[in-house]
């Protein structure tokens, strides 16, 4: 199979991203550092380039606390005019875009491997800030991985977390569920500090 744009390459914004992060994510922001920091981890994993990995995780969701919960409006021009207060390539929006494949999966398909490990982790990495939560702690350095898997067979638990984009890492990606989640996770621990968790 040929990938498309697997040599994406816009790590030169990262510091750009940070300052981005700190001027407009606010509840999203925890999620963004994790989804940033699964990202890195996953360049290295699969040969990605991981400043641009991570800065693709770490904007992904960026217009969300400007949306009033409005999804349709996810990824549209409240995020294009974002990213084009740093001058992004085009290819970034394209990458962030396809992310959510329930609307724009027919222009910006999964066909890279930086698309098909945003779109997996996504859910993962929400999910595991839940499975923290609930914790008598409130620490990520306590959750391992089959306290994780147990929380995603019980449905009513988290249940907005679509499973099937997670478990998509299998297909996807060709990766056992449990090494997902154990990269996932190993870096969401990394960065626990700036996760408050
Ligand atoms: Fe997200």
């Amino acid at each position: 199979m040929t990938l498309l744009l697997e040599h994406a390459d816009y790590g030169h914004l990262l510091p750009a991203a940070h300052g981005l992060l700190e001027q407009h994510a606010d509840a999203t922001k925890a999620h963004l550092v994790a989804t940033g920091a699964a990202m890195e981890a996953l360049a290295k994993k699969f040969g990605g380039d991981t400043q641009t990995w991570k800065v693709a995780g770490m904007l992904h969701d960026l217009d969300w606390d400007q949306l009033d919960k409005d999804y349709e409006a996810h990824c549209g021009d409240t995020l294009d005019n974002l990213l084009k207060t740093i001058d992004a390539p085009a290819e970034l929006l394209g990458d962030i875009r396809a992310h959510y494949q329930a609307k724009y999966g027919e222009d910006y398909p999964l066909d890279t491997q930086l698309r098909k490990c945003l779109y997996c982790v996504d859910e993962l990495t929400g999910f595991i800030i839940a499975v923290t939560l609930v914790r008598p702690s409130k620490a990520i350095a306590d959750v391992e991985v089959k306290s994780v898997k147990k929380k995603l067979k019980d449905k009513g638990f988290a249940a907005q977390v679509d499973r099937a984009q997670i478990g998509a890492c299998t297909e996807l990606l060709d990766m056992e569920l449990d090494e997902f989640i154990q990269i996932t996770l190993d870096a969401m621990k990394g960065v626990a500090d700036d996760l408050g968790l």
